[in-house]
């Protein structure tokens, strides 16, 4: 891996590492990203008509089915080396915080703790009327490619329909994720962004704040981003293959 040594001591003296991912640290594990082109799940679909609070009220059954859908492939999807090198990584720095865009729970799976899910877990639903946490069945749905609909499951508590536990466009960030995600962007020495396009608000602005408080910041993505030349580093690639090679350059053997 080709960083120059000045960047290796800095980030090998680091004192707090924060992580940021998006969909692109799970691409490679098989859930689809947002944006890429073709494959990107608002490439395919209409955002508008599934990703926000009036989608649901409008249609909760065609909501309900398209995200049974997507959890259904987060249930098969393994971590995959980013995830695993991002876990290992703990062991190697005096303090890490994962702060991740995505719902699903691979870095959980991969042993990362703590992690900071900024825009929900798809698997924790909740009642869209009484706002307490509901439950789904054991097992993996099996839901055709974009899901077809299907009513939502009540509260037991009031008998609202249970959404899934997602952020939608128009609603605000989990305050206390946020709240310590803003914390440790502004505390941090090292960000790695990750796999994200970092254009959804509020969540890219924690690399502005890294960028703003002088820490080191290196991006991960085989694409362009608006970041490329404001990042310390720009590592062009896949996260599954830079990810293990950047920790092992930089940290010792994983
Ligand atoms: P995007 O789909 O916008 O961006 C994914 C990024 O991952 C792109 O920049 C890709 O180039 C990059 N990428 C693709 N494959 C990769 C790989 N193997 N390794 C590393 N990077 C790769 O996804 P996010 O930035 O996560 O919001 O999107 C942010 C938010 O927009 C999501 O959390 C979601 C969406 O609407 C909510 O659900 C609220």
């Amino acid at each position: 891996m080709d960083i120059e040594e000045r960047l290796v001591r800095r980030l090998r003296s680091a004192r707090h590492v924060l992580v940021f991912t998006g969909a692109g640290v799970s691409a490679e594990s098989g859930i689809p990203t947002f944006r890429d082109a073709l494959t990107g799940l608002w490439e395919n679909f209409d955002a508008e008509a599934l990703a926000t609070p009036e989608a649901f009220e409008r249609d909760p059954a065609m909501v309900w089915g398209w995200y049974e859908w997507r959890r259904a492939k987060v249930l098969r999807a393994q971590p995959n080396p980013a995830h695993l090198a991002i876990a290992a990584l703990a062991a190697r720095v005096p303090r890490l915080t994962v702060v991740t865009q995505n719902v699903d729970d691979l870095h959980e799976r991969a042993g990362s703790h703590d992690v900071l899910h900024l825009h929900g877990r798809i698997d924790r639903p909740f009642c869209a009327v009484c706002r307490r946490p509901g439950a789904y069945p054991p097992g993996i749905p099996d839901e055709p490619e974009g899901g077809r609909p299907l009513e939502p499951p009540r509260c037991i508590h009031c008998g609202g329909r249970l959404r899934p536990g997602v952020v939608w466009f128009g609603e605000m960030l989990p305050e206390a994720e946020w709240d310590a995600a803003i914390a440790a962007a502004e505390s941090c020495d090292a960000f790695l962004c990750i796999g994200t396009s970092s254009v959804v608000q509020p969540a890219a602005s924690l690399t502005t704040m890294a960028i703003r408080r002088g820490a080191i910041t290196i991006q991960v993505n085989p694409n362009p981003t608006d970041l490329d030349h404001s990042v310390s580093l720009n590592l062009s690639g896949p996260a599954g293959m830079i990810m293990p090679a950047l920790v092992d350059r930089v940290w010792g053997e994983i």
